[in-house]
């Protein structure tokens, strides 16, 4: 692992005190209604973890499964659903939560699937965001930290299913995703 970490870009204090700031804003946003939180399979896990602890008004929590990123580095902008909720949300106040908005491919499709089944609102919570990345508009109502155009990985942020499991947020060095280009031939563009 190691010499796959170029950086620490956002480390677990950091982190942790974010996420409570924004526990914060939702637990006064959401007084006195009912809400889901949908977690997005896989990479949202942590922040699922950590925000759901930190909320002090009562929620549900659901989860879907979607990937658009396979194993490459980019996205595909094919989004499959993995996993369905498990719950009927017409009616609700829905929040998404996500770990990153890179592109923004699969939020901007998932929230469009969403407001079809006739929630009462649906607005996003994610840690992560890179402006400079976005390929479609969202709107993002809850956002942690918005960072640079680089491969991060960690708190649930994978490459190639790897490093979700670091407490941080860190750069992956370019030298693991070149080897494995040059292997599958350059399939990361
Ligand atoms: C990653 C990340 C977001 C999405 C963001 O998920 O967790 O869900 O990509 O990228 P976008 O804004 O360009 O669409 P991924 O598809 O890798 O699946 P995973 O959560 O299981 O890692
Ligand atoms: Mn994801
Ligand atoms: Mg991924």
């Amino acid at each position: 692992m190691g010499r796959d970490l170029e950086r620490i870009l956002i480390g677990e204090e950091e982190l942790q005190a974010k996420i409570k700031e924004l526990a914060g804003k939702i637990d006064a946003d959401y007084a006195g209604k009912d809400l889901l939180i949908v977690g997005v399979l896989k990479g949202a896990v942590m922040v699922m973890a950590d925000l759901a602890r930190a909320l002090r008004i009562p929620v549900e929590m659901d989860w879907m499964a979607v990937s658009s990123y396979g194993a490459g580095t980019r996205s595909s902008g094919v989004v499959r659903v993995l996993k369905d909720l498990d719950t009927d949300i017409a009616g609700r106040h829905v929040l998404v939560v996500e770990d990153i908005i890179d592109s923004g491919l699969t939020l901007s499709w998932l929230v469009h699937n969403l407001k079809s089944r006739n929630p009462a609102s649906v607005e996003i919570c994610t840690a992560l965001r890179k402006p400079d990345a976005i390929k479609v508009p969202i709107d993002v109502k809850y956002v942690g930290f918005d960072i640079p155009n680089e491969f991060v990985i960690g708190y649930g942020l994978d490459y190639a299913e790897r490093y979700r499991n670091l407490p941080f947020i860190g750069t992956l060095a370019p030298h693991v995703y070149q080897k494995d280009a040059a292997k599958d031939g350059d399939r990361s563009e």
